[in-house]
C-alpha cells in the first residue's frame, strides 16, 4: 500500500541556511531541516516530499499539483510570507491541514514581518523554535491527520 505523503515547502533564500544570518537561522542547512522532516514523517507512516523555490509561481505550482495527491502541507514561505497573495490563494484552494512554519519568531522582528498573508489560510503557525520546528510542525499535521483514539 502506498503511504499517504506530506509536502514539505521552502520559500527564497532558505537554501542558503547554514550560511545565512546564523545568529537568526541557525547553523543547520535547509538539507538537515529536510531529513529531520522526513524521519519524523516516516516514524509516522507518511512519506514526506519537499520543493525549495525562490520562484512564487513554482510554489503556486506544487501547492496545486498536492491537491488530491497530498495530506497536509509544511510551508516555510521564507519572505513570501510577508506579500504573497498568489501562495495564500494557492492554499486556500487546498484541501488538507495547512501548517505555517518559520525558523525564528517574525513577530519579534523588523514590523514588515509582522504580516503574514499566509497565516489566515493555514490551519496553524509555528514560530521561533529553530530547527525543531520542522520536527514540531511533523508531529503537529500528523496528529491533526490522524489523532489519536482517546482525542
Ligand atoms: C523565515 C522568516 C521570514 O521573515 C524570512 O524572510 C525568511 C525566513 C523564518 O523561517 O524565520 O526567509 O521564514
Amino acid at each position: 500500500m502506498t503511504k499517504p505523503v506530506i509536502l514539505l515547502l521552502s520559500g527564497p533564500n532558505l537554501n542558503l541556511l547554514g550560511e545565512r544570518e546564523p545568529a537568526v537561522y541557525g547553523t543547520e542547512t535547509l538539507e538537515d531541516h529536510v531529513v529531520t522532516a522526513r524521519n519524523t514523517a516516516e516514524r509516522h507512516g507518511f512519506d514526506l516530499q519537499h520543493t525549495q523555490s525562490a520562484a512564487e509561481a513554482d510554489l503556486v505550482a506544487a501547492i496545486h499539483g498536492a491537491r488530491n495527491r497530498c495530506a497536509g502541507i509544511v510551508i516555510n514561505p521564507g519572505a513570501f510570507t510577508h506579500y504573497a497573495w498568489a501562495i495564500h490563494d494557492a492554499l486556500a484552494a487546498f484541501d488538507g491541514p495547512v501548517i505555517e512554519l518559520h525558523l525564528s519568531n517574525p513577530n519579534g522582528r523588523e514590523s514588515w514581518r509582522h504580516t503574514s498573508v499566509i497565516s489566515p489560510v493555514a490551519t496553524a503557525s509555528l514560530v521561533g523554535f529553530g530547527g525543531h520546528g520542522y520536527e514540531l510542525a511533523i508531529e503537529g499535521l500528523v496528529r491533526r491527520l490522524a489523532p489519536p483514539a482517546s482525542s
